[in-house]
């Protein structure tokens, strides 16, 4: 039998994902000996560069996690020798059949496969999936296509966007990424909940009082004004990274591990959801800020924003799912920029004990009694169930304390970053953390009305400071429901 190899063309190379993620992730699959033998690497873009400066380039990129420091330098140079550069339009099918050539050269003698990462602006998806297709595409081996979000900006404009690349395109040719699916701790979001026997019984209506998905990251949209502009944070962050992770949190069991089970559950508890209702949802925006001396700037500072600009740059809304298993169960989501501190989790909060026998060593406050575990995605990567506790001694006290799963303690080697999982699962053709086109659509099924709805009636975001919590209109939302955040956990017990 004939070996086979892998073309792997990053279209938009000198673009920021590209640097930042996609050449660093393929060089550290290659040092894990993740990627196949043959390989090689192209990177497309419209500037001028020779070979060398693309590899220049991208040497810049590239680093070596801590336990792989030895023969790093060496790795590298191995790398870089595969990396390649051709210089083309997007919308150019003799510029893709220039590029075609060459791959055919790096390829004789073995199946060509060839993989296209579009590290591109959505406008010309579909100029590059044509020419790709028309000029570039593999004779004997496969041919996919690996696309980021934003997928369209409401149900239609999605829509149209899947029309056209299945112009071009088979469903199983298109790898649509979400890089939350890749981060370790949403993998093993299904390993939790299926391969333990103490977690699913409890994950219902009937033991759980709300879920809490929350986003946060300490910084502003500085530099991007100009794409978020004309999405802001509900379809940055919500309508994909959380509405993902809600999925396959509230999913029912799949009939097997394969791709199409998996994604058959997904669409399932989607479609099972209510759209979302202006009244559930508040938007937020921040201000200018000026904390110890230096001064934070406003959403609105940003020169490629317009001054009189209504995106929300945080959101809060309260989601439900109708069905027997989550019926009345809010599932409440947070996503903001700007704000004091950086992470991602997800906060199960268990309903009270009933005739809790312990009741009045609690006082008043029950709620702060009820178990809750918590899974921080992001940073510093923890599992914790929060527990009530006897305090060793001789009278009844009982306290709060955490059984925790440190990963940095438990699993001392660095996780790999999404990417990495992504691409070598694109590499290999497995679909499972990829969003097929109906789960797409019914994500924005659920989106696409509300969001309309905010900018008709021009729903002006409360403002908030620049690193502060956000908007207390995201507590009002969360007491209609009975609900209290979690505040993002720091290390150590809460
Ligand atoms: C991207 C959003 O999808 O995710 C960004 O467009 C956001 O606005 C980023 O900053 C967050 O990803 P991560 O992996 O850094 O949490």
């Amino acid at each position: 039998v004939m070996e086979s190899t892998i073309s792997i063309t990053v279209v938009g190379a000198s673009g920021d994902l590209a640097k930042k993620k996609i050449f660093p992730a393929l060089f550290a699959l290659y040092y894990e000996g993740f990627l196949p033998k043959h390989f090689t690497v192209f990177g497309y873009a419209r500037s001028k560069m020779t070979d060398e400066e693309l590899r220049t380039m991208v040497s810049k990129t590239l680093t070596c996690r801590i336990d792989q420091r030895e023969n790093c330098g060496d790795k590298m140079e191995q790398f870089l020798k595969r990396c390649f550069y051709h210089s083309g339009q997007y919308n150019s099918e003799e510029n893709f059949a220039e590029l075609d050539k060459k791959l055919r050269e790096k390829e004789v003698g073995k199946v060509p496969n060839r993989l296209f990462y579009l590290s591109i602006p959505p406008n010309i998806f579909v100029d590059v999936v044509r020419c790709a297709s028309y000029s570039a595409s593999s004779s004997t081996g496969w041919t996919r296509v690996i696309v980021e979000k934003p997928f369209g900006r409401d149900s239609e404009s999605s829509a149209e966007l899947t029309r056209c690349l299945k112009l071009y395109l088979n469903e199983d040719q298109i790898f649509r990424i979400d890089h939350y699916l890749g981060k370790e701790l949403v993998e093993n979001l299904s390993v939790l909940r299926f391969s333990n026997l103490v977690f699913e019984p409890l994950w219902s209506r009937n033991y759980i009082r709300n879920v809490q998905f929350i986003f946060s990251e300490d910084f502003g949209t500085e530099g991007r004004g100009g794409y978020f502009d004309s999405y802001g944070i509900i379809r940055d962050i919500m309508q994909n990274h959380l509405l993902q992770i809600l999925a396959l949190f509230a999913m029912e069991t799949p009939v097997s591990l394969d791709a199409e089970d998996i994604r058959n559950e997904k669409v399932k508890v989607l479609r099972s959801m209510r759209p979302l209702q202006l009244d559930d949802v508040i938007t937020g925006q921040y201000k200018g800020h000026m904390k110890g001396g230096k001064a934070y700037p406003a959403y609105t500072d940003d020169p490629t924003v317009p001054n009189d600009s209504l995106t929300a740059t945080f959101a809060a809304a309260a989601l439900f799912i109708d069905n027997a298993r989550w019926d009345g169960v809010p599932f409440l989501m947070k996503a903001g920029k700007a704000l004091h501190k950086r992470g991602a989790e997800i906060r199960v909060q268990f309903r009270h004990v009933p005739g809790n026998l312990y009741k009045r060593t609690f006082g008043t406050d029950l709620d702060k009694a009820t178990n809750e575990l918590v899974i921080r995605v992001q940073p510093d990567e923890t599992i914790y169930l929060k527990i009530n506790n006897k305090i060793p001694g001789l009278g009844m006290r009982l306290d709060r304390s955490n059984l925790d799963l440190h990963y940095a303690a438990r699993y001392p080697r660095e996780i790999p970053d999404a990417y990495e999982r992504l691409l070598l699962d694109a590499i290999e053709g497995e679909r499972r953390l990829f969003i097929r086109s109906d789960e797409l659509d019914a994500a924005w099924a659920l989106f696409s009305p509300l969001l309309k709805e905010l900018e008709e009636k021009k729903i002006a975001p409360e403002l908030y400071p620049y690193g502060s919590r956000g908007p207390v209109g995201a507590h009002y939302l969360a007491a209609k429901y009975n609900v209290r955040w979690g505040d993002l956990s720091s290390d150590g017990q809460e």
